[in-house]
């Protein structure tokens, strides 16, 4: 499927998106503690993908400049009416072209990695916008290690279009990936049910503190 195709799915299901409840709120609330723990108040942070802009509007605050990014223009708009979000710079731009403004200290990926057409490409493209002793604080569905039966359901979902074009990969997949764009993983956690879905938080490595 293309990008175009892609940026439609999430324009048309923003506001749906956005009005769902949060399933876990107190796994939501120590995945962003933990979050925190990792910014400075002298940081420049990029999130890419941020969806309806939730994670942005509390973390900016903390921080020096917090630039928060989707591709889909339909989230932004719906993330820029909230408030609090006058503390973030929102911007409509697809993950690659939002790190034409690096480098940054902290690059912010929580539930998108999967979906991005070239993951390696990608985190190639993080790793070279992280300042030296910068951090990738992400959190990615790793569909292949989900049971058969519900992958089975993806192409059905998708054709009633409520699901979108996933990369299935494990989460040792995963975890070569970073290893494989010159990452180091310094923090791996599960918040929440699914051990599918892993908080990774990595920097450059041989970055020496
Ligand atoms: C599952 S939502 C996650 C939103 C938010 N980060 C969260 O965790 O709730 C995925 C978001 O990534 C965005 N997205 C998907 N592919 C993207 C890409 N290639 N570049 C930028 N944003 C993308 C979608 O528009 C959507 O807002």
């Amino acid at each position: 499927m293309s990008q175009h195709k892609n940026r439609r799915f999430w324009d048309r299901i923003a506001q749906r998106y956005a009005a769902r409840p949060l399933k876990d709120v107190a796994a939501y609330e120590a995945m962003l503690a933990a979050t925190a723990s990792h910014l400075r108040p002298t940081d420049r942070v990029l999130e890419i993908g941020c969806g309806t802009g939730g994670t942005a509007i509390t973390l900016a605050p903390k921080v020096a400049h917090f630039l928060a990014t989707d591709f889909s223009a339909e989230m932004v708009r719906i993330a820029q009416a909230k408030p609090g979000a006058d503390a973030v710079t929102f911007r409509v731009a697809d993950a690659r072209q939002a790190l034409d403004d690096g480098p940054f200290d902290a690059i912010c990926a929580f539930n998108v990695l999967h979906l991005v057409e070239d993951m390696p490409g990608l985190l190639a493209c993080i790793h070279e916008n992280l300042s030296p002793d910068g951090v990738l604080i992400s959190k990615t569905w790793c569909f292949s290690d989900v049971k058969l039966w519900v992958r089975a359901l993806f192409p059905v979902l998708r054709l009633f279009g409520v699901f979108p074009v996933v990369t299935q990969l494990g989460v040792a997949q995963l975890q070569q990936a970073l290893l494989d764009a010159g990452f180091e993983i310094i923090e791996q956690r599960v918040f929440g049910a699914y051990p599918q879905n892993p908080y990774i938080v990595a920097r450059k490595a041989g970055y020496l503190a």
